[in-house]
């Protein structure tokens, strides 16, 4: 009997062999109390693929879909929120709703192309119910796949959405109007702070110190940075 052959018997009727992505997810731990250890994911595919059957937190229960990320994986930016809403949980794609849109235009400004120059994701990928701020013990266990995602992107710049993305990532704990467009340093990679844009959603001024002039100021400093960086 032929190597082939011999496999053959273990394998069910017209069963595929496993793909090394398939292999890598059945070692990677799914209990949150586990940590996920750094480099576990090769691709972001393998990393969406687990999240879709995420339960490491309760968020898992009431989700309609993970929501990973969207953008280029070679993104010199990586842009992060707090966690998807209900057009993000229904469509599977983060900034989606009014606050992404708003995102787009404030990108848009400056150049910024989201699907070339930008990958968008979130601290927790799946809906919190009632859109309400991800608990600690969420954040905690969806961590690893943001970790994971950083890792594999690489970026030059991180633009932190609001004080939840800063405290999840980072530890600072300060108000978001304190330390909004400031650069910080973070395992090495820069970070600007920015306002939520469902926060300028609520504060539509755009008179000089408003939040929307202050995001100018900043995304404008964003801009700047990165010709800096590519240059
Ligand atoms: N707000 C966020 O923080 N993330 C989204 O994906 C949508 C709205």
């Amino acid at each position: 009997m032929s190597n082939g052959e011999q496999l053959n018997l273990f394998q069910q009727p017209n069963s595929q062999p496993p793909t090394p992505a398939e292999v890598d997810i059945e070692l990677i731990p799914t209990d949150a109390k586990v940590p996920i250890p750094p480099g576990s994911y090769k691709t972001m595919e393998v990393l969406a693929k687990q999240c879709q059957s995420c339960q490491r937190c309760e968020l898992g229960a009431t989700r309609i879909n993970a929501v990973v990320g969207r953008g280029n994986l070679q993104a010199p930016i990586v842009v992060i929120g707090e966690g998807p809403g209900q057009n993000e949980d229904e469509t599977g794609l983060p900034f989606v709703g009014k606050a992404g849109q708003l995102l787009e235009k404030i990108l848009a400004a400056v150049k910024l192309d989201s699907e070339k120059d930008v990958y968008i994701c979130n601290i927790v990928k799946c809906r919190p119910p009632g859109n309400r701020v991800p608990a600690a013990e969420e954040i905690a266990a969806c961590k690893p796949y943001l970790l994971e995602q950083i890792r594999l992107i690489d970026p030059k710049i991180i633009l932190l959405t609001g004080a939840t993305a800063v405290k999840a990532l980072t530890g600072d704990k300060r108000g978001i109007s304190k330390i909004r467009g400031t650069w910080m340093e973070w395992e090495g990679c820069l970070c600007m702070p920015i306002f939520h844009p469902a926060y300028l959603l609520r504060n539509p001024s755009r008179d000089q110190g408003s939040p929307k002039w202050l995001m100018w100021q900043d995304i404008q400093a964003v801009r700047a940075k990165l010709d800096e960086l590519i240059n």
